[in-house]
């Protein structure tokens, strides 16, 4: 393991002690810390905790909000809730893929973008919603999009 990845790693291990409800603050830690949760932390993390390798790499596959690769320079997400879907988030999510190259769940090869589903914003009367690098914009049209990626030289 990287040390960097294992010096963040073994403080995120400290501040969060063998609890029961530890994994989720503790994997939430480490992807505020390193941006993502690297699989070799897995079977570290699974020992901490006194957890089996495969219950934690559930987790972290389950929840959509867990990477186990680090981001694109960019990240663009697109919300997929209920409220947004019935208001065109699929055609959205559809332009941007297309217009970046860039299929949803991934980054593109050149780490410039990536491109996430999100389940709600707190959003829904303005939706359809995306954040784009962590910022949230509201009522969002194809046009819409291709201006804010245009600002961001995508
Ligand atoms: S459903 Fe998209 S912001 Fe709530």
């Amino acid at each position: 393991m990287d040390t960097s990845v294992n010096d963040s790693l073994a403080a995120v291990l400290a501040a969060h002690p063998p609890a029961p409800g530890a994994l989720l603050p503790l994997l939430h830690a480490l992807q505020d810390t390193l941006g993502h949760v690297p699989p070799e932390s897995v079977p570290v993390i699974a020992e901490h905790l006194n957890l089996s390798r495969a219950e934690v790499h559930g987790v972290v596959s389950y929840y959509h909000f867990f990477r186990q690769a680090p981001a694109g320079r960019t990240v663009l997400q697109v919300c997929r809730a209920e409220a947004c879907q019935s208001r065109g988030a699929d055609r959205l999510l559809a332009h941007a893929e297309q217009r970046l190259g860039c299929a949803s769940h991934s980054t593109r090869a050149d780490g410039a973008v990536t491109v996430e589903p999100i389940y709600c914003l707190g959003l829904c009367a303005s939706s359809p919603a995306l954040m784009l690098n962590e910022r949230v914009h509201a009522r969002m049209t194809a046009a819409k999009l291709d201006a804010l990626l245009e600002k961001e030289g995508l």
